[in-house]
């Protein structure tokens, strides 16, 4: 496919990983998220893992529409991956849907994450449980993510502070994401690339 058609067919997944829903408030950042991206040229949509049965989840049971979401996930160029934080971490229901894929599953992917604490105190749930967790799958992991607590909603919705931390953490991941097309189509040949340094003595 050629660049410009890989440019004009990117997909973005949103993944919710509150058991909360719509109305939880990392489900409403990711809303947004996928808004913006869409309005950036991402075709994609949100899948909320609470909606699983909870046998699929734990890999005992096969479901349709748990593999329909794992397939979506693998044509998704942006993955964006929000969370309640719970016990200093990600959630129990992001990990279980995670430990269904594959080891190299977010390859070649620009991940975005969001966490929502119930105070500032866990904002290390970013960098010390989502990033390692989302790069042990491959992906590339913007270099802020978006941690968010009550304080930054009224009335469940997220406010302006958030809302521009959110669009410089996707505006990285665009960045990113189309960069990574246009450097595989103009790269140099392989035999090239991976010439020996000639190193002086
Ligand atoms: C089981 C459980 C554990 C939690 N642990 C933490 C925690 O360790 N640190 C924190 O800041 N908030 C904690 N919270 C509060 C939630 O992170 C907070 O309510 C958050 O906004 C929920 O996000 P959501 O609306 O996207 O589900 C916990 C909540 C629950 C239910």
């Amino acid at each position: 496919m050629s660049v410009i058609a890989q440019l004009s067919s990117l997909r973005a997944i949103g993944l919710s990983a509150s058991p909360g829903g719509a109305s939880s408030r990392s489900h409403q950042l990711l809303a947004a998220a996928l808004a913006r991206l869409g309005e950036l040229g991402f075709a994609g949509a949100i899948v909320d893992l609470a909606a699983f049965p909870a046998d699929a989840l734990l890999g005992r049971a096969r479901d349709r529409a748990l593999d329909r979401a794992i397939a979506d996930l693998a044509a998704a160029q942006v993955v964006v991956v929000a969370t309640p934080v719970y016990r200093a971490s990600y959630s129990g229901l992001l990990k279980v849907f995670l430990d269904q894929l594959d080891e190299d599953a977010l390859a070649g992917k620009v991940a975005v994450p969001i966490a929502s604490g119930g105070g500032p105190a866990h904002l290390l749930a970013i960098d010390h449980g989502l990033r390692p967790l989302l790069t042990s799958l491959g992906a590339t992991v913007v270099a802020a993510g978006v941690y968010a607590t009550p304080a930054g909603f009224t009335d469940g919705v997220p406010g302006g502070a958030l809302l521009d931390r959110l669009d410089r953490a996707l505006t990285e991941a665009v960045t990113l994401a189309t960069a990574a097309i246009t450097r595989r189509d103009f790269a140099p040949a392989a035999a090239h690339r991976h010439a020996p340094l000639a190193l002086e003595r």
